[in-house]
């Protein structure tokens, strides 16, 4: 039995669906049950909050393996904390944990550093795990969905520095494999997409696949950073996205990897694929 942490998120979503098809028993754990309703009854779940400890004990019952997505932003990590002592207490062989291709760059503080330490506490468990760093997701254009539709316009902090966006669906193909098969025990992967995109170049794509004119528009980043704080993201994230806005605008996100084929056996999704399939949010 697996058990799926954050299985109504964007990779989660993909995994339920991945590990669906290949006929595996999961759990899924929410706070919203109207969120898993249209789970097919064979996939059992457990409502309630990661913060809770009941909750886990029960969603831990007759587990072996657990898809570990971290509540990030709690600096203490006590819900992940929490899992990870009740998985060991469970007897839970492997945990495949979401972590972040900003280790990479930052081992300490920010977005890298939040994830290290959630890779730290399940290497002390003594479970045995998998780390899947990913850079940064196709999926975060969904941001870009509001101007588009107001103003047919994105407004861009990283200039024309490139990075490998990747495909939510191919974590979580990545993210199967881990589960399902053996031979990943203590490794950890570093995910991208398949190609070196800047901002214009995704923003060109998607206006092909829109059908709509779409203007990429350079913003300083501090003015990037005000926008983010004033639309309520949490101000430990916004320094972090700053500092990583920083690196990209200078050249220094050019980082690709052919993992996604190694570990899956096909091709990594293309970005113009996954506009065609989230086409109707942009319009
Ligand atoms: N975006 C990027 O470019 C990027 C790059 C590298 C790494 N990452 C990492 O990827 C992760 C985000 O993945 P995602 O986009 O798939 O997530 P997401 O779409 O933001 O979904 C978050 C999930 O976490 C669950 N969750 C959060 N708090 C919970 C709680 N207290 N109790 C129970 N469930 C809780 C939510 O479940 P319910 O609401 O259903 O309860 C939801 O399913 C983060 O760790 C991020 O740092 C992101």
């Amino acid at each position: 039995m697996i058990l799926v942490t954050g299985a109504t998120g964007n990779i989660g979503t993909e995994l339920v669906k991945h590990l669906s098809t290949d006929g595996v028993r999961m759990r899924v754990i929410t706070r919203d049950e109207k969120k898993v309703s249209h789970l097919d009854a064979s996939v059992e779940r457990v409502i309630g909050d990661r913060n809770d400890s009941s909750t886990i004990r029960q969603a831990l019952q007759g587990v072996d393996k657990v898809f570990l997505l971290p509540v990030l932003l709690d600096k203490n990590h006590d819900a992940d904390r929490l899992l990870i002592e009740a998985a060991k207490q469970a007897g839970v062989q492997l945990i495949v944990q979401i972590s972040s291709g900003a280790v990479r760059m930052e081992a300490k503080g920010g977005i890298g550093g939040l994830h290290r330490e959630v890779e730290q506490l399940i290497e002390d468990s003594g479970i045995a795990w998998t780390f899947l760093r990913p850079g940064g997701f196709m999926s975060n254009t969904l941001q870009w969905a509001a101007t588009i539709k107001s103003q047919s316009k994105v407004f861009n902090p990283t200039g024309e520095g490139k990075t490998a966006p990747i495909s939510p669906y191919d974590i979580a193909a990545v993210a199967a494999v881990a589960l399902i098969s053996s031979g990943h025990e203590r490794k950890a992967y570093d995910l991208t997409g398949p190609e070196l995109l800047s901002s214009r170049e995704q923003v060109e794509i998607l206006s092909k696949v829109t059908g709509r004119f779409i203007e990429c528009v350079d913003i300083p980043i501090e003015v990037a950073a005000k926008s983010a704080i004033a639309n309520g993201l949490p101000e430990i994230l916004v320094e972090s996205l700053t500092e990583i806005w920083k690196r990209i605008r200078a050249g220094g996100g050019t980082f690709q990897t052919n993992e996604v084929e190694r570990l899956t056996g096909r091709p990594a999704q293309t970005f113009e694929t996954w506009c065609h399939e989230h086409r109707s949010a942009f319009l």
